[in-house]
């Protein structure tokens, strides 16, 4: 058994799985096709993660789909009745590439509640708003990253805010899982801000952030 089941090895999953490592949880990566992937991406993370396919048998209490939109819709189909249960982290924004003007989801809804409807896990959204290459890091400018959690499920929601804390982010919970919307909305914002030549110090190392009056 394993802590968490990050599925994927591109940019999000390398950010989230050196975070949960540092907070000393036990990983397991499932990379989407090519073992040797898993392999080499657990190597490059110290070599303490197992490894494994897409339809390995999952063995997190936390599953984090490090993937697009469509691809963790089809790992939700894929796992069915497995993932019940378990606590499913959303990560995705689901922006429509082919205008970049918006998002691919149905009106009043979000990627988060769209995979909920198809799922028996616990559903959470988090981890949308913050860039792969800041958590690796886990820091931005010296100052901690905010990790913005909405999700229904009461234990679930705590089990994602205390993997943040515990790797030594901030997590902020904005409310039940339709609050995705605001989320998928807020990291949209962050990638056109950092898609925005005019805002050079905006970048995709730079951070949403909010800070607490003192
Ligand atoms: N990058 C960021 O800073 C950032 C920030 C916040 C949220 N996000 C969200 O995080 C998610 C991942 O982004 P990323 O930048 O990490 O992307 P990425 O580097 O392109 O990684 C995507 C991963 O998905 C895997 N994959 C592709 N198709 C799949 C399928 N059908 N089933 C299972 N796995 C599949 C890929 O595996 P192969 O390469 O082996 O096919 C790869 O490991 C996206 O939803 C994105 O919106 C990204």
């Amino acid at each position: 058994m394993s802590d968490i089941t990050i599925i994927g090895t591109g940019n999000m999953a390398r950010g989230i799985a050196s975070r949960a490592l540092a907070a000393g949880r036990s990983v397991q990566v499932l990379a989407h096709a090519d073992r040797a992937k898993a392999e080499a991406f657990a190597a490059e993370l110290g070599g303490s993660a197992a490894v494994g396919v897409l339809g390995d048998e999952i063995t997190g209490a936390i599953v984090i789909p490090a993937v697009y939109f469509e691809a963790s819709k089809s790992i939700t189909e894929r796992y069915g009745a497995a993932l019940r249960g378990r606590v499913y982290v959303d990560i995705t924004n689901p922006v429509d590439f082919s205008t970049f003007d918006g998002l691919a989801v149905p009106e009043g809804s979000s990627a988060a509640e769209e995979l909920q409807k198809s799922t028996l896990a616990r559903v959470v959204k988090a981890f949308n708003t913050t860039f792969a290459a800041t958590l690796q890091a886990g820091k931005v400018s010296g100052t901690q990253l905010d990790v913005l959690i909405a999700g229904d499920d009461e234990d679930a929601v705590r089990a994602v805010s205390e993997l943040a804390q515990a790797a030594g982010l901030k997590p902020i919970v904005v409310g039940p899982l339709r609050r995705a919307r605001q989320l998928e909305q807020a990291g949209f914002l962050n990638i056109l801000l950092s898609a925005n030549e005019a805002a050079p110090e905006f970048q995709w190392d730079s951070a949403l952030k909010f800070i607490p009056a003192s």
